[in-house]
Order: structure tokens, then C-alpha cells, then sequence
């Protein structure tokens, strides 16, 4: 598509994504694994995904699923495009940028989808073991009570020690799998951010457009006389 490029994402898109975005480096950096603030973090991604989900959908134009369809040969033609030196622009994401998105998001929805399985489902499901569902239950609701929170995390962490010793137990061999699951997509994560980020600073200097301005919010720039 040889349109021009739209301004600006629109303010659902910059929302959800600088959401995102803050959300991943607070669990990956900033929250203890597991915890009650990480798993809330967690939440709000899960959160702001599903409503850039329904945008997908119903939003403008540029932001649907539609303007961005995951396409190894468009993402072929592109690159092509690239090395022939050829400015093409797109009206939506281009199709390596889409590619990305798509990587973004189905790794996003691995690691929300087994972090909530490690914290949340009952027992007796399979990858769920008995002793982490009953902490589950058992956590603390309010944060009024730093102690009783205290020694839950406290316990918890015991739990999962016990868990990945392991042997003769038996206990705990579900969440094993969640966690590895969990880690391995959250690195997998980690590694995508940096690429997209190289591809944001790459697709700016090829094409000097302001790629990550119309990430930004605020309007329409307006001359001012001189
Ligand atoms: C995009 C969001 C998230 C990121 C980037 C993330 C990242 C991580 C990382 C890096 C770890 C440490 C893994 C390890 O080295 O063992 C971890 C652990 C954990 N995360 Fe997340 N996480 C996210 C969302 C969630 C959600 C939504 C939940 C649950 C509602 C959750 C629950 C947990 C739990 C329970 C652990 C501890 C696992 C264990 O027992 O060792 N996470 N997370
Ligand atoms: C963990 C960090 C990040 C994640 C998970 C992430 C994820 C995403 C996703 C899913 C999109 C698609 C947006 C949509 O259509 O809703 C996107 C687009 C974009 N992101 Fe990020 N992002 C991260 C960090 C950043 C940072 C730090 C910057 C700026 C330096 C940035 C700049 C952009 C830009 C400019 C686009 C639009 C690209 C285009 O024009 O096609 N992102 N990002």
C-alpha cells in the first residue's frame, strides 16, 4: 500500500501500547516474581490487550487488523522494497512491522495465559497442582495486612522451593511447567522489545518519518509566523 502515513496513532493505540510497554518493564524489572503487584501488572496488560483487541475490530481504519494483515509475503516484498532502497510508506504498520506486532502480542498472551494458570485456576486442572492452588486460595485479599501478606509471599516461596526440589513429591510438577513456560516466553518477550526497537530506529532513519512521534500524543503541529 503506497498511502501516506497517517499522523498519528490514535489515542487508544498510544494508550494501550505505552500501557503495555510500562507494564512489561515493571515485571520484568521492577515487580517480585510472583508477587501480588507483579501479578496485577500482569492483569492490567491482560486488560489493555483485550480492549487493543476490540480495537482491532471496531477502531479506525489504520488501527484494524485489516490494515495490518500478518503476511510473510508482503514482509518478503518489503524487504525487498528496503534493499532496492524504495521509500514505500504504509498507512497502518508496514509488514515486517506487523509481523512483529503479531509476535508481540501471541507472546504477551503466553505468558499472561500461564502466569494466571500458576495463579489463579483451581485445582484439578491439568498443569495445576494442589499445593500452589491452595495458596492461591489462601492469599491474602487486602493489603491492609502487611504481615499476614508478609508471610504468604513467605510461604509461597517455600512452596516453590519444595516444588522444584521436587523428587519423591510429585507436587508442584504442573507449575514446573507453567513456570517454565512463563519464563521462557517472558524472555522470548524481552528479546521481541529489542528487536522492535531496533526495527523503530531502523524504519526511522530509512524512512526520516517520525515513527515514534506518531506513538506520541498531541495534535496537529501548526506553523507559527515567523
Ligand atoms: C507481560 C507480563 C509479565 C511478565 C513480563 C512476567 C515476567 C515474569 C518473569 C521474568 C518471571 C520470573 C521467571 C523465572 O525466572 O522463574 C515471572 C514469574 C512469575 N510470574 Fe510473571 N510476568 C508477567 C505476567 C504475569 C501474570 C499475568 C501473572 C499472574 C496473574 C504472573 C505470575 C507470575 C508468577 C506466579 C511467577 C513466579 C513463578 C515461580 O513460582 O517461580 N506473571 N514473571
Ligand atoms: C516492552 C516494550 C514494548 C512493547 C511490548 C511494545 C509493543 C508494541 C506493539 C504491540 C505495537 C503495535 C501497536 C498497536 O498496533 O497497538 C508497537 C508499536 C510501536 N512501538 Fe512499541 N513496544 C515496546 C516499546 C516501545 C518503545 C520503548 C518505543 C519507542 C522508542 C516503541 C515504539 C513503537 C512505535 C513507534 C510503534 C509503531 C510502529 C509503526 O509505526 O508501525 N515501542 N509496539
Amino acid at each position: 500500500m503506497q498511502i501516506a502515513q497517517h499522523r498519528r496513532w490514535d489515542p487508544l493505540v498510544q494508550l494501550t501500547h505505552w500501557g503495555v510497554a510500562a507494564g512489561v518493564l515493571a515485571n520484568g524489572v521492577f515487580t517480585d516474581e510472583g508477587s501480588g503487584p507483579h501479578q496485577w501488572v500482569g492483569y492490567a496488560i491482560a486488560a489493555l490487550l483485550a480492549l487493543r483487541w476490540i480495537w482491532g475490530l471496531v477502531g479506525p481504519t489504520e488501527a484494524r487488523f485489516s490494515a495490518f494483515p500478518p503476511s510473510l509475503t508482503r514482509a518478503l516484498t518489503h524487504v525487498r522494497e528496503i534493499a532496492r532502497g524504495e521509500r514505500t510508506t504504509h498507512r497502518s504498520h508496514n509488514p515486517l512491522g506487523a509481523l512483529m506486532v503479531y509476535a508481540l502480542w501471541m507472546t504477551l498472551a503466553v505468558v499472561i495465559g500461564s502466569g494466571v494458570a500458576m495463579s489463579a485456576l483451581p485445582a484439578g486442572l491439568p498443569f495445576k497442582s494442589e499445593a500452589a492452588s491452595a495458596s492461591s486460595r489462601s492469599r491474602p485479599v487486602a493489603t491492609e495486612d502487611d504481615e499476614a501478606r508478609e508471610s504468604y509471599e513467605g510461604e509461597r516461596e517455600h512452596e516453590r522451593r519444595e516444588a522444584n526440589q521436587g523428587e519423591g513429591s510429585g507436587a508442584g510438577e504442573g507449575d514446573e511447567l507453567l513456570e517454565e513456560i512463563h519464563e521462557v516466553a517472558a524472555n522470548l518477550l524481552f528479546g521481541l522489545a529489542g528487536l522492535h526497537l531496533l526495527g523503530v530506529a531502523f524504519e526511522t532513519s530509512r524512512s526520516g518519518r517520525g515513527v515514534v512521534k506518531a506513538m506520541l500524543p498531541g495534535g496537529r503541529r501548526r506553523r507559527r509566523p515567523a
